[in-house]
C-alpha cells in the first residue's frame, strides 16, 4: 500500500465555490438529507451509541427512510459527486462505485482520512490516533499499527491464544443462557469486553471495567466533537490504566506484541493513544456479532454449513471459518457501524462534471450503498457467498471496514474472534432469536436492527 509523507495537515476549508457544474442539492433537498439522512446518523451517536435513540430510529423507521431518500436524490442529481451546500463546510455525496474508490485510494492526498469531523470528535481520547493523523506522523501510527494487529494475516500470530480466550469466555456466557435459556445484549456485551480486555491487554485487565467506562465517557464526549472541551484528567486516568497493563506484557496478549514492536522514544507513536482507538474499535464489533448470531438463527442453511465448518478437525491450529467470517461481513454490510466515510480534499479536485474545491468533506454512505435495493439483488438478504467466492471484495459499493489507505487494520482480527466466539456459541447448541425483533429467510431483512433489542434463544441440541 503506497502512502505519501508530507507532513502538512489536511488544508482548512475554504469555502470557494467549484469552478464547473457539478450538480448542487437545492435548499429544500439539503434540509431533507439533514433532517432524514444525516441527522438520524449523527442523533444516534458517532462515537458512542445511544441506546434509546437508536431504540427511536428503529421504532420510525429512519434507516428504511434515509435508504429511499438517498434513492431518490440519485435519481434526480446522478451518482456525483453531489455538492451539499452546508453553509461554512463544502461536502459532497459520493453515490457510485467509482467515486468510492476514487476517494478511499488516493490519498491522504488529496483526499485525507483525517478529516475535521473526526479531529473534533477523537481528540477527546486519541488525539493522536492513526486516523486522525496525517503525513509522516500517520505513515509510522499505521505501521505500528499493522504490525501489532497483524493487518491482512486471517490469522493473527497469537491465534491460538486468542481462540482460547475468545471460546473460554463464551463457553461460560452460552452455558449460562442455555439453563436460563436466553440472553440478549447486556449479558452479551460484558463477555465481549472481557474478551477484548484479556486480548489487547493481558489477563490481568479482564475485569477492569473501569477502564472501558472511563473510555465510553471520553466516547460520549467525542458525540460532541468541537462542541464540548476536552477532558484532559478523564484522558490521563484512561491512558495511565492503559500503560499500567501495558507494561506487564503478558505473553499471547496485543500487548506483549507492542512490546516487542517497541516504536521507542522519539517516535510519534504512543501506544496508549491506539489502543485507545482499537478499544473503541471493538465495541461496534460486539453488534456486529450479536448481529450475526440473529441472521444464523433464522437462516438454518447457512447455518447448518456454518455448523459442519466449525465441526471439522483443525489440526493446525484454530480454524479460519470462512462461513462464519462471511456471515460476520454480511452483519457489517447489511446494518454497518460506519454508516458514513468521511474524507477531506486538501487540493481542488477534477471530476468529469466539474471541480471541487479544497476542503470538501466527501461523504460516502455506506448505509445506503450497501442497501440500495434498486442495484443491488442482494440488497436486503444474506448473501454470503459473495464474500467467499471474492465478488465482495472487488465492489466498491461495498465498504464495511473502508478501503484504500485508511482501511481498517483490524478487519482480519476482529473478523476472527467474531467468527470464534459465534462457532463457541452454536457448539452443541440451538439459537432461535426471540422477539421484539423478528425476520427470517423468507423476507427481505430489516434496514435497522437495535443490537440493544436483541434477544436470543439458546437450548442444547440434541445430538
Ligand atoms: C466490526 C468491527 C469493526 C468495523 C466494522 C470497523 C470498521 C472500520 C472502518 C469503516 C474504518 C475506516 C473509517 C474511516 O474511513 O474513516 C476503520 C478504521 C480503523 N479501524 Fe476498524 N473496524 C472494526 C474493528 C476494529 C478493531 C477491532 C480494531 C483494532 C483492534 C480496528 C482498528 C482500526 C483502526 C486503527 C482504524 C484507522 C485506520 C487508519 O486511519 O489508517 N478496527 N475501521
Amino acid at each position: 500500500m503506497s502512502r505519501s509523507h508530507h507532513a502538512t495537515s489536511p488544508a482548512p476549508a475554504t469555502g470557494r465555490t467549484a469552478t464547473a457544474s457539478l450538480p448542487v442539492l437545492s435548499p429544500a433537498d439539503t434540509a431533507r438529507l439533514l433532517g432524514s439522512g444525516l441527522g438520524p446518523i449523527v442523533a444516534q451517536g458517532v462515537i458512542a451509541r445511544r441506546p434509546l435513540v437508536v431504540a427511536a430510529a428503529g421504532k420510525a423507521g429512519t434507516d428504511d427512510r434515509s435508504v429511499r431518500l438517498l434513492q431518490e436524490l440519485r435519481d434526480r442529481y446522478g451518482d456525483g459527486p453531489v455538492r451539499v451546500p452546508v453553509p461554512g463546510r463544502p461536502a459532497a455525496l459520493v453515490l457510485d462505485a467509482g467515486g468510492v474508490r476514487r476517494v478511499l485510494t488516493e490519498g491522504p492526498e488529496p483526499f485525507a482520512p483525517a478529516s475535521w469531523e473526526k479531529r473534533g470528535a477523537l481528540r477527546q481520547f486519541q488525539p493522536h490516533g492513526v486516523l486522525v493523523s496525517h503525513g509522516e506522523a500517520r505513515a509510522e501510527r499505521r505501521r505500528f499499527t499493522e504490525a501489532v494487529l497483524d493487518t491482512g494475516s486471517p490469522l493473527h500470530a497469537e491465534a491460538s491464544h486468542i481462540a482460547e480466550v475468545a471460546r473460554a469466555e463464551t463457553a461460560a456466557l452460552r452455558d449460562d443462557a442455555a439453563r436460563r435459556g436466553a440472553f440478549g445484549w447486556d449479558g452479551f456485551v460484558t463477555t465481549w469486553w472481557r474478551i477484548v480486555r484479556r486480548i489487547v491487554l493481558g489477563d490481568g485487565a479482564r475485569d477492569d471495567h473501569a477502564l472501558t467506562d472511563t473510555l465510553t465517557r471520553l466516547r460520549r464526549r467525542g458525540n460532541w466533537s468541537f462542541l464540548v472541551p476536552r477532558r484532559d484528567d478523564l484522558h490521563e486516568r484512561f491512558a495511565s490504566g492503559v500503560r499500567d497493563h501495558l507494561e506487564r506484557a503478558e505473553p499471547g496478549s496485543l500487548a506483549a506484541r507492542i512490546a516487542q514492536v517497541d516504536p521507542g522514544p522519539g517516535s510519534a507513536v504512543t501506544p496508549e493513544d491506539q489502543i485507545g482507538h482499537w478499544l473503541f474499535a471493538w465495541d461496534p464489533g460486539a453488534a456486529v456479532t450479536l448481529r450475526a448470531l440473529a441472521l444464523l438463527a433464522t437462516h438454518p442453511e447457512v447455518r447448518g454449513r456454518a455448523r459442519a465448518e466449525a465441526a471439522a478437525p483443525s489440526p493446525g491450529g484454530p480454524p479460519e471459518l470462512p462461513v462464519l467470517r462471511a456471515t460476520v461481513l454480511e452483519s457489517t454490510r447489511l446494518w454497518p457501524t460506519t454508516p458514513l466515510l468521511l474524507r477531506e480534499s486538501t487540493a481542488d479536485t477534477s471530476w468529469p462534471g466539474g471541480t471541487l474545491a479544497a476542503g470538501t468533506s466527501l461523504l460516502v454512505p455506506t448505509w445506503y450503498l450497501h442497501r440500495d435495493d434498486r442495484r443491488r439483488a442482494d440488497a436486503d438478504r444474506l448473501d454470503v457467498e459473495q464474500w467467499l467466492d471474492g465478488g465482495a471484495a472487488d465492489d466498491w459499493m461495498l465498504t464495511p471496514f473502508s478501503g484504500g489507505i485508511g482501511a481498517c487494520p483490524g478487519r482480519e482480527l476482529v473478523l476472527f474472534v467474531a467468527s470464534t466466539v459465534l462457532a463457541t456459541l452454536l457448539d452443541g447448541h440451538h439459537a432461535v432469536l426471540l422477539p421484539p425483533e423478528s425476520f427470517d429467510a423468507s423476507r427481505p431483512l430489516p434496514r435497522g436492527l437495535n443490537p440493544y433489542a436483541l434477544r436470543l434463544g439458546l437450548s442444547r441440541a440434541a445430538r
